[in-house]
């Protein structure tokens, strides 16, 4: 296959799956920051969402189908599964570790798509290091001490 759209897979995967575990946080975080975390992981999973959609367009884009299934997603991707259980401060660094994790991921993937040559692929992988490079950004802002 493509190493291109083998990237982007990865890329989809780790979106979703990071999409979903910031969702379930969303709904189960509880304390005192309540009100400021529930609606800064919606801002959150809404960008992911977004993202989601995206990557695989680019992915029909070079002319393969995307994949789509929770057995795709959990085969291919990096992020682990969400615990509903965490402490506020839990959910916060699980967050952090995985924006970070996915930025490193990310730049893997913008140099397969450099050495192939695709400036459209590279340049919106990009942009998405950018933005998980400023959630990342917020995210240690919030547990700073
Ligand atoms: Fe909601």
């Amino acid at each position: 296959m493509n190493s291109v759209v083998s990237a982007l897979e990865v890329i989809l995967a780790d979106t979703y799956a990071l999409y979903l575990k910031t969702q379930n946080y969303h709904w189960n975080v509880e304390g005192q920051d309540f009100k400021p975390l529930h609606e800064m992981f919606e801002k959150q999973y809404d960008d992911l969402f977004e993202a989601i959609d995206v990557v695989g367009e680019l992915i029909r884009g070079l002319g393969s189908r995307t994949i789509g299934t929770f057995g795709d997603f959990s085969r291919l991707t990096n992020i682990k599964d969400g615990n509903k259980d965490a402490s506020a401060t839990q959910m916060v660094s699980d967050l952090l570790h995985d924006h970070e994790l996915m930025g490193q991921t990310l730049g893997k993937a913008l140099k397969v798509a450099q050495e192939a040559g695709d400036e459209v692929v590279a340049s919106y992988l990009g942009s998405r290091m950018m933005v998980h490079r400023k959630t990342s950004w917020m995210l240690r802002s919030t547990s700073a001490k």
